[in-house]
């Protein structure tokens, strides 16, 4: 077992790495960029050279701009104005900066929306999005497509080949925030037509649809409306409401796509991204793998009540940022934050100032995780608009640097140290490589389960969030991977609630394990195929032969209800969802009902299958005690050796550099050799802190 783990382990180091289409925009030597975002629009001409040269007096790599201005750059239809994006673009070129540039497809110009108002967003109850905010344009309108793809065009032939332009980034956060979707005759022309492509006859749309239900069956295509819950009087078919969910987040991918084209049509050796936001439900990263360079996110991980332990609240939570990495990071090896908080933001319930260091910690994080940017939103704070009290690097005078600012400073200073110590040949180590996990995630699952929870008490990310912690608590390297992606090289694999599964997925699953992997699977996985229907079979058969039990029950319960299991002598809560298992003979027990009226029953089960193990855990607890020990026990039997952090306390390797950053609210030391070399911080690192170190 061990020898074969090993065998996988170095078989992983030799993987090739998926790179971008030109190496050399982050080069492996400098490890980690950071920048930040300018609005030249909003300040005097006069104050440009004062603010950029700051901004790269600050340590500062690169800025960015232009995501909003729109309006500056086409104040009238056809009339297109460049001549300040141009001076921007130079002064920061002289200081040293390279610049990334936006579409500003997120702002349509007042002009457009009067002209046109079919190109804007329309919500559930059927009310048309005004001008005056941000994200009203409608992306299925074929004419807001028409006028967003003139302005790329005139950015991209006017910087696209500039080599002062380093890369783009597309819209902004792509989402319509909290109106959710656009319900526009366009958005449901477009989501027809997709029906259409799909299913060819409106007879298989009506099985995948379950149309025998309610009399829902469809004659034609041109019957079928957005299902929008504000003009449907009871619950819709869960269906048709997953394939709208995927539609929607293929149409957000489809707009992506269609402005990197337009932008390539004019762009040489230039990246694409654009930012995604964390954990948001409804733009699927992964259906934009082929087209972007590289992948940015935005994460405010301050702002109210978020993260846990009495310091929580100002330290935000450590495994949700680098789960954030470990997502990004697989798909073309570049990614990063591209708005990470520059200190209190203005836009939370509470919006409390982070822990004096942690700002520099989650950019001591973003090292760690092997991201290849950063950049902060924004330099200077706000003097009008929305944003007011949103913290900048530059405090409101324009000039003096934040608390914040300085903690980016202290960072990229570090970063630049750091970089003197680069080896390029270094090795990851062999037990760290050992534990290399694909952790697999699918949007599939988190709409299907949202769509139908079954219990309130269900919720799909804290549920990821209890393994992920177990993970990172045992040390595991961790890449995130959809379902597309291979995972057959990695030692170990965790498919968290992974509700719909093909039969083409379980055979995956089955040799994976039979060629000495290991297989942990959990609560509510394989009840249901790709349409979101139940199999006419036992509850989860596709996975029972793999997991060497039966699932005849689930139970979950109300809130004034614990219920609780017992594992190798200790007794757990939980609430929200409980698998009751019955095992075949050669599968072992891990965990037991110790209440209700299946005491007895098992809750966990772990069986050998050809040279590897499989894993499931059918109880989700309350506060993932139970995951955590699982996981450790898991790593430990297959010689893994998983070593034993406190929650909230991060641990990585990344290019020779070891590196330990503490979310938790008390002080934490460093698994370090006696002689290892400590590069920054100390070793016992305090709550917001960080600590690379080298071992020798
Ligand atoms: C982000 C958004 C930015 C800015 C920022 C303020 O979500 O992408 O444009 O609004 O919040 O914190």
């Amino acid at each position: 077992m061990k020898s074969k783990l090993h065998a996988i382990a170095a078989a992983m180091l030799l993987l090739p790495v998926c790179l971008a289409q030109n190496p050399d925009w982050f080069p492996k030597k400098d490890m980690l960029t950071i920048g930040t975002y300018y609005y030249p629009e909003a300040w005097p001409e006069a104050e440009w050279p004062r603010d950029m040269a700051n901004i790269r007096k600050l340590g500062m790599e690169y800025v960015h701009m232009g995501e909003f201005a729109w309006v500056f750059m086409e104040p009238e239809e056809g009339k297109f104005d460049f001549s300040w994006l141009e001076k921007n673009v130079e002064l920061a070129s002289k200081d040293g900066l390279k610049v990334v540039l936006c579409t500003p497809s997120a702002t349509p110009p007042a002009w457009l929306v009067k002209k046109h108002p079919e190109v804007l967003m329309v919500d559930a109850n059927g009310r048309t999005m005004q001008h005056g905010s941000r994200e009203q344009g409608d992306w299925s309108s074929p004419l807001y497509r028409e006028y967003v793809g003139k302005i790329d065009t005139e950015l991209a032939k006017k910087f696209g080949h500039d080599p002062r332009v380093w890369g783009w980034q597309i819209d902004n956060e792509l989402s319509h925030y909290g109106k959710r979707y656009s319900y526009s005759p366009a958005a449901a022309a477009k989501f027809r037509e997709w029906l259409k492509e799909k299913y060819g006859t409106v007879d298989r749309l009506n099985q995948d649809w379950g149309g025998a239900f309610w009399s829902m069956n469809y004659q034609t295509f041109d019957q079928i409306e957005i299902p929008n819950p504000e003009v449907l009087v009871a619950d819709p078919s869960p269906h048709a409401v997953l394939d709208f969910d995927r539609w929607f987040a293929h149409e957000a991918a489809d707009y992506i796509a269609f402005q990197v084209r337009t932008l390539r049509q004019y762009t040489q050796n230039q990246w694409m991204t654009t930012n995604f936001m964390t954990l948001h439900e409804d733009v699927d990263p992964a259906l934009s793998a082929n087209t972007l360079d590289v992948f940015s996110w935005t994460h405010y991980p301050v702002h109210g009540d978020n993260g846990e332990g009495a310091l929580g609240f100002r330290l935000g939570s450590g495994e949700v940022m680098s789960f954030m990495h470990d997502f990004m990071r697989p798909f073309t090896g570049i990614s990063g934050p591209m708005e990470l908080q520059p200190g209190q933001v203005n836009w939370g319930e509470v919006n409390p100032w982070p822990q004096p260091g942690a700002i520099h910690m989650w950019l001591l994080r973003a090292f760690g995780a092997g991201a290849r940017l950063v950049c902060t939103y924004r330099y200077r704070q706000p003097l009008f608009g929305s944003e007011l009290y949103h913290k900048g690097l530059a405090e409101t005078d324009g000039v003096t640097p934040s608390p914040g600012g300085r903690e980016y400073a202290q960072a990229m200073a570090d970063v630049v140290e750091l970089r003197k110590h680069y080896d390029p040949n270094a090795k990851e180590p062999r037990d760290y490589a050992s534990r290399k996990t694909a952790f697999l995630i699918s949007y599939d699952n988190r709409w299907d389960i949202s769509n139908h929870k079954q219990t309130t008490r269900w919720n799909t990310e804290a549920h990821w969030m209890r393994y992920y912690r177990a993970l990172k608590s045992a040390m595991v390297p961790i890449d995130v991977l959809p379902p597309e992606k291979d995972f057959s090289q990695y030692p170990f694999v965790i498919a968290p609630a992974y509700q719909l599964v093909s039969e083409e997925l379980v055979g995956k699953w089955t040799s994976y394990v039979e060629n000495g992997g290991h297989l942990i699977l959990t609560c509510r996985t394989g009840q249901k195929d790709m349409a979101g229907h139940l199999r006419e079979a036992p509850w989860a058969a596709a996975i029972l032969p793999l997991i060497g039990a039966r699932i005849p029950i689930y139970d979950v319960l109300p809130g004034f209800v614990n219920g609780h299991v017992t594992s190798l002598g200790t007794s757990y809560a939980w609430g929200s969802w409980a698998d009751i298992l019955e095992p075949d003979s050669g599968t072992q027990v891990l965990a037991t009902y110790a209440d209700q009226f299946y005491a007895g029953k098992a809750a966990a089960v772990n069986r050998k299958l050809g040279k590897g193990t499989v894993t499931y855990i059918g109880v989700d607890t309350l506060d993932g005690e139970l995951e955590r020990a699982l996981i450790h026990k898991i790593y430990d039997d297959a010689g893994a050796k998983p070593a034993n952090l406190a929650p909230n306390f991060l641990v990585d390797w990344r290019d020779g550099f070891w590196v330990a950053t503490n979310f938790a609210s008390q002080s934490e030391k460093i698994p370090a050799g006696a002689g290892a070399q400590i590069l920054v911080g100390e070793r016992e690192v305090v709550p917001g802190g960080a600590t690379v170190w080298m071992e020798r």
